[in-house]
């Protein structure tokens, strides 16, 4: 069994960034620059929007955030993503979720152009992503994907299982994997809540992905001999044995599973750590105009 280490890859990738950023500086180029909309003080976005501004500081981007009372009206929050549409300086945006019950979300992640949208959850960019042209892609799919790719794990003609459907991580992955070309053309499967004969299609699976947020929910009875499995699964359980009080548990009961797999990620540092730098890829991409020229 090899463990998948995420941690080790998101480094690598900063540094490749960071060379990035010192040649555009070189050249006289513009500093790739991520504004994030935050609403209100929820403490997981805040923390996460900090890790944001943190990572592009890290890797020599420009950041900015943008606060907002979770008083909010829908119109303030619409203008203010137009005017970071019409900012030349930004070269990408992301509002942070989840918004406040008065906000209706799907109309600001709508709102957002689609040259902008440094997560990927525009209609635009996900229909693109469909049918296979350049796009902004979501950072977990984005990130999971490198870590098949840096590890060169062959996709072509297996079978995966994606479980969970989520806008966020399932469906676009499962999309990516059945699309033609390397680390993909695969044969793909969804499941979800409403499956049937779920521990009967995983076993049956060459790579299983795990996004439904329901920790331990793959045993080692639903995984095949020799399997790669992607967990991204990432709850916070009641535990005795951390400071906190609480131990961040993947869908994957790793223990029993890992002993099955040829490649397995843990949690924390398998996936997780991806997410950040893919958005911090997505914010390059779109300074350097690379899928919208
Ligand atoms: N909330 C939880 N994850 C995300 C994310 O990737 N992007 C945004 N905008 N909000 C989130």
């Amino acid at each position: 069994m090899k463990l998948i280490d995420g941690k080790k890859i998101a480094s690598e990738i900063k540094t490749e960034i960071v060379a990035e950023v010192e040649l555009i500086k070189k050249n006289g180029g513009k500093i790739p620059h991520l504004a994030a909309i935050l609403v209100g003080h929820d403490g997981g976005s805040e923390i996460y929007v900090a890790n944001k501004v943190k990572a592009c500081e890290e890797v020599g981007f420009k950041s900015s955030l943008i606060r907002f009372e979770d008083d909010v009206t829908q119109q303030e929050l619409l203008a203010k993503v137009h005017e970071l549409n019409l900012n030349n300086d930004i070269d990408g945006f992301i509002v942070q979720l989840p918004l406040p019950k008065q906000i209706n979300k799907q109309k600001v992640i709508e709102a957002i152009a689609p040259q902008k949208d440094a997560d990927g959850f525009n209609p635009v960019n996900i229909g693109r992503t469909v049918i296979g042209l350049p796009s902004f892609v979501s950072a977990t799919p984005f990130g999971i994907i490198e870590l098949l790719k840096r590890y060169k794990i062959e996709t072509s003609g297996k079978y995966c299982v994606v479980l969970g459907r989520s806008n966020i991580v399932g469906r676009p992955l499962s999309i990516l994997l059945s699309q033609k070309g390397k680390f993909a053309d695969a044969t793909v499967t969804v499941l979800h809540s409403r499956s049937n004969n779920i521990k009967e299609i995983c076993c049956m699976a060459d790579i299983i992905i795990a996004a439904l947020g329901q920790p331990e929910f793959v045993k080692a009875n639903m995984v095949k001999e020799g399997a790669v499995v992607i967990d991204v699964g990432t709850t916070r359980v009641k535990s005795e044995l951390t400071k906190s009080g609480f131990k961040l548990t993947g869908d994957v009961k790793f223990d029993e599973v890992a002993t099955k797999c040829s490649f397995i990620t843990p949690v924390p540092g398998g996936v997780g750590p991806m997410t950040i730098v893919s958005l911090l890829k997505n914010t390059l991409l779109a300074a350097k105009k690379e899928i919208y020229k």
